[in-house]
């Protein structure tokens, strides 16, 4: 099995969608779905393509109200490129005039090909090769080669090479209902056939993008023939070219994107122009295109062999796509989504949570970057707080252009085809995310300059709104937390209720305590005179900090049953007829949807959509979470050994994981209780696109933090990897299906630290350089292994008990 390619043959209007959004190609800066050049979107085709960060915004009426709502635009395309064969029709709109099609990703060195053979109306026969990329090497460039062979005719061929601006937001048909035109078309033209370009702006952010497009034929006859047709939203060139049976002829499309938002250009359409004249042809495009992946590809090993092999490359290739190095130069957030399609609008939610630990130790400059993003919004962020009558920063539940709440206020059941109202923006734990990326990022690479510059800023903010959403009651003497939600976002409410929210979700509670105490700690970590200054430029004061340490002492976590408890008052809700469920429904992931429209609510079962509470097994080490419980006065709780196996049972068997991200924590929280849980987890986590178990939602764009997650659980969960004062701790313990793992990684400025796992012994080795050895710790010793060698350190685990199974 090739382990760097993902097929596909032949042809299934079903599974376009799915395809197009797993062939995407993209650099970080834009990607673009591999729809078939010809294709348009009609329902089962959908090209389109996204530029990180390029936002608009529109207002629609529906159920009689207006909302308003921002989302990626889908920019204008670039791939449109038709044939046709003699006098007949052009190619497209048809499917069934092709054959022996097939689709091909080469995922080492990014490139989309497919073949096909097209029989015209009157009988001829046409070999048709493509290949694509979107440049890795120049984030401004793509191209598409197309290879044409007449089997059976001569004749004139005509090759129709477009840019086309006419497109709209229309991939998610919940969405359909709202407006999808963002594009406001200005202009196109060209000074000779074979290059156009067209000038777009949207329609209310005022971003101006432009393409520019070489078309040329690059092997066989020359063009008999060239025009060019305009309109200021499309522009078409058409070559005709004489063609003989058997012989190949080579047409070349180059493009150059860029848009107003680019650093270091005047204007987007000379910037574009300017890119392409410069652009050499696809064989010189591909060859740097390659050159780059494989630089990424070393820095981003990962080897566990088998078919889950294929698939966590598959997910390394997407994550790298949506964010790359180029990224590390943009004002860009984490698109749950991806670059890949339209759901959820492409705005960041806080499964960057899922992302972060991979990019600390792969692109930590990337993921610099996308803490800046979060850092730039804070005035936005502080605004939100003071709204509430709190100091600090309120990062919004969706983020998008300037960082204000995007969350819909309303969103539609397409089960019931109601709209109603959505309360998501009450997951205040996004700001805990947030507050955790930092501190990871910091713990991993060692970079105090990055907290000193804006990282404390950050999360100090955080910990400041979090510690005002807090009130102390007196009844129960201790702090709380009102009206949010958790992570589980079946539950919005009680059901005796009127007002949304829930009150005290221990998670949020617990890790609310743990922002605090990092504040605490960065506050300590930070030079005297930078501490100093932060806190006179923010006002901090000594009450708050002080506050801050009381809250850390006497925090609210619920428990009921020996558990904690999701929220307070979880106890009171009845429990679900899952088997009934099942049976009735089979698939009851989207629980929510299905309750709604039975006119019941999920608020009133224990029943989550993903992992809430199991949330503080994943974030907090065992160690670490019962210091917080036991410094939060629960003794009770922290000395009960089976207080977080208990919990993880209780609540996996009330969890319906209606949300990719949860099978990914799942494995993590198993991995040390019930190894073979784990693996399955993490199997579900690896098919939730490929095969897209989430019933058509891959197809409006990829789970970017379950594809990332899937390979955090591999390189951080399963050899229990941690910075630890400097040192990268090793604590391996792979499932008994996992032979061996490797990979590479960088630590502390040591780029392409290579480790070899498998369950008798790791080994370290350590690139050449003139950094310090680096320290290991592996099972309680500790080795220094200077740059340019490597170590074997045994591994002794305790003989197996359970047999092996699959
Ligand atoms: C999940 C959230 C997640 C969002 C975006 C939702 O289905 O419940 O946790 O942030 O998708 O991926």
């Amino acid at each position: 099995m090739n382990t760097w390619a993902l097929a596909y043959e032949g042809f299934a209007p079903e599974h376009e969608g799915l395809r197009e959004a797993l062939c995407t190609l993209g650099n970080g800066y834009f990607a673009t779905r591999g729809a078939a050049p010809e294709s348009r979107a009609d329902g089962v085709h959908y090209p389109g393509t996204y530029i990180a960060g390029c936002y608009n915004r529109t207002v629609s009426r529906v159920a009689g109200q207006e909302v308003e709502n921002e989302d990626m635009v889908n920019a204008p395309n670039w791939l449109p490129l038709t044939i046709r064969t003699g006098d007949g029709r052009w190619l497209g709109g048809d499917d069934t005039e092709l054959s022996d099609q097939h689709l091909a990703l080469d995922l080492r060195r990014g490139v989309l090909t497919r073949t096909f053979r097209y029989r015209d109306g009157d009988g001829r026969t046409t070999r048709v090769r493509q290949r694509r990329l979107v440049s890795m090497d120049d984030p401004h460039l793509a191209a598409l080669e197309t290879e044409v062979t007449p089997e059976d005719w001569s004749g004139t061929l005509t090759v129709r090479s477009a840019l086309d601006g006419t497109v709209t937001n229309a991939g998610v048909a919940r969405y359909r209902d709202l407006c999808g035109r963002h594009l406001q078309v200005g202009s196109t033209g060209g000074d000779v056939p074979e290059e156009t370009w067209l000038y777009a702006e949207t329609s209310t952010s005022g971003i101006g993008i432009a393409l520019a497009a070489r078309t040329r034929v690059t092997a066989g006859p020359e063009p008999d023939a060239t025009s060019v047709a305009s309109r200021p939203d499309w522009i078409g060139c058409d070559l005709e070219i004489p063609v003989l049976p058997g012989r190949t002829v080579t047409v070349e499309k180059t493009v150059a994107l860029h848009t107003s938002r680019d650093k270091a250009i005047s204007d987007p359409r000379t910037a574009a122009r300017a890119a392409l004249a410069r652009a050499d042809g696809f064989a010189e495009l591909l060859r740097h295109h390659t050159a780059a992946w494989r630089r990424l590809w070393q820095e981003c090993a990962i080897d566990i062999g088998g078919e889950e092999q294929r698939v966590l490359r598959l997910h390394l290739f997407h994550l790298l796509q949506t964010l790359s190095p180029h990224t590390a130069d943009l004002d860009v957030g984490v698109p749950a989504r991806g670059l890949h399609g339209e759901a959820y609008r492409g705005h960041v939610f806080w499964d960057e949570l899922f992302v972060f630990p991979l990019l600390n130790l792969h692109l930590p400059e990337t993921a610099r970057a996308l803490l800046r993003y979060r850092w730039r919004r804070l005035p936005q962020a502080r605004a939100a707080a003071s709204a509430y009558g709190l100091r600090g920063a309120l990062f919004p539940w969706q983020s998008g252009s300037d960082g204000r709440e995007e969350t819909q206020r309303l969103h539609l059941n397409p089960r019931s085809g109601r709209w109603l109202d959505d309360h998501s923006h009450l997951q205040r734990h996004v700001d805990i995310a947030i507050a955790y990326n930092v501190w990871q990022h910091y713990r991993t690479t060692g970079d105090l300059g990055f907290l000193a510059e804006f990282g404390a800023e950050l999360l100090l903010e955080i910990a400041r709104a979090l510690s005002d959403l807090t009130a102390y009651d007196s009844h129960l003497g201790r702090y709380v937390i009102r009206s949010v939600m958790g992570p589980d976002e079946y539950h919005d409410g009680y059901p005796d209720r009127e007002a949304p929210g829930l009150d005290d979700n221990a998670y949020t509670n617990v890790m609310t305590v743990w922002v605090l105490q990092r504040a605490l700690e960065v506050l300590e970590e930070l030079p005297e005179a930078g501490r100093r200054q932060l806190s006179e430029r923010i006002g901090l004061t000594r009450a708050e900090t002080a506050r801050f340490a009381c809250i850390a002492a006497r925090m609210r976590v619920p428990f009921h049953d020996g558990v904690i408890s999701q929220f307070a008052g979880y106890e009171d809700l009845v429990e679900l007829d899952w088997t009934a469920y099942r049976d009735r429904y089979g698939d009851i992931r989207r629980l929510d949807r299905i309750l709604e429209a039975e006119g019941d609510t999920c608020n009133r079962y224990r029943a989550s959509k993903q992992a809430d509470v199991l949330m503080l097994f994943f974030l907090l080490s065992k160690e670490e979470l019962t210091a917080i419980l036991r410094g939060l006065g629960y003794d009770h709780h922290a000395d009960d050994p089976d207080l977080i196996p208990r919990t993880v049972v209780y609540y996996l068997t009330r969890t319906s994981h209606g949300s990719t991200l949860s099978a990914v924590v799942h494995a993590w929280v198993l991995s040390r209780t019930d190894r073979t849980s784990s693996w399955r987890f993490l199997c579900e986590a690896l098919r939730s696109d490929i095969d897209d178990t989430q019933g058509g939602t891959t197809a409006e764009g990829i789970h970017l933090g379950a594809m990332a997650g899937t390979v955090d659980v591999l390189i951080r969960c399963y050899t229990g990897l941690a910075a630890q004062d400097g040192a990268l701790r090793l604590k391996p313990s792979l499932p008994d299906e996992l032979a061996h793992l490797s990979f590479r990684l960088r630590y502390r400025g040591h780029r392409g630290i290579q480790l070899d796992i498998d369950a008798a012994q790791v080994r370290v080795a350590v690139p050449p350089s003139s950094l310090s050895p680096l320290e290991v710790q592996c099972r309680g010793e500790s080795t220094h292994i200077p740059p340019g060698s490597d170590r074997t350190l045994p591994l002794r685990y305790p003989p197996r008990t359970r047999p092996r199974q699959r």
